[in-house]
């Protein structure tokens, strides 16, 4: 699917200005390439009444560990602002054990309809994986469970991880990518222009009645 490109010399303010008017259920993500944009919005932003936070995936491990996304968006983040209300997948427990309870908590909060979350943040990986979906893994067909573990990552961290499924991100009223530098130039590339690959897991990311967006800078676009 085609997303809306904006290419910004500044992405971490571009992504920072869409974080700060997300509102209801938002999503937040791992990776090394927000956490600048957590940063800026924390100051730029600091009550999140109303607001509820999940996370599109997490590394099985402890919340204080160094890989832990919910440890890099609470340093971030969380440890600056006030009234959101965060909803943390419990890495700790193990990928079967830790999505199972995130399903739970998803569906606690959503009943048993679609999971329709407001806004989703999305990041991506030089294999095009996004979430913990990694290209070729069973995950990527799951469309009844709405977290599921993933034992072997196709990347490092290699840790197991616990993900949403491709069920929930596509429900979302809008899904924004963050994608930056030229090493993820040919990922955004299978990504964004091709058809949908089981083997580039971002081109499976098309909301039925939402929106895509993508920003990027002028390096990750080089191929579009
Ligand atoms: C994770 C993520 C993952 C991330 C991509 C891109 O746990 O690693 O949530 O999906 O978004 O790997 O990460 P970078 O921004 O570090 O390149």
């Amino acid at each position: 699917m085609r997303p809306e490109v904006h290419v910004s010399e500044d992405p971490t303010a571009a992504a920072a200005e869409r974080l700060h008017e997300a509102r209801g259920q938002v999503v937040l993500t791992g990776g090394s390439t927000p956490r600048a944009a957590y940063e800026r919005v924390a100051v730029e932003r600091p009550d999140w009444a109303a607001t509820s936070i999940w996370f599109s995936d997490e590394r099985c491990v402890p919340p204080d560990h160094e890989h832990s996304n919910f440890g890099m968006v609470r340093e971030a983040l969380f440890d600056h602002i006030e009234g959101a209300e965060v909803h943390r997948m419990q890495g700790e427990l193990g990928p079967e054990e830790g999505a199972a309870a995130y399903e739970r908590e998803l569906r606690e909060a959503f009943g048993e309809g679609e999971p329709q979350l407001d806004f989703i943040l999305l990041g991506l990986g030089p294999d095009v994986h996004t979430c913990s979906l990694f290209p070729g893994d069973d995950a990527l067909g799951e469309r009844e469970r709405w977290a599921v573990g993933v034992e072997t990552p196709g990347m490092a961290p290699l840790v197991s991880r616990i993900t949403l499924t491709l069920a929930v991100v596509n429900s979302a009223r809008s899904v924004v990518f963050l994608v930056t530098g030229e090493d993820k130039a040919e990922a955004v590339e299978r990504a964004f222009t091709g058809p949908p690959d089981q083997g580039a897991p971002g081109s499976l990311v098309e909301p039925t009645s939402g929106t895509l967006v993508l920003i990027c800078d002028e390096a990750a676009a080089a191929r579009l």
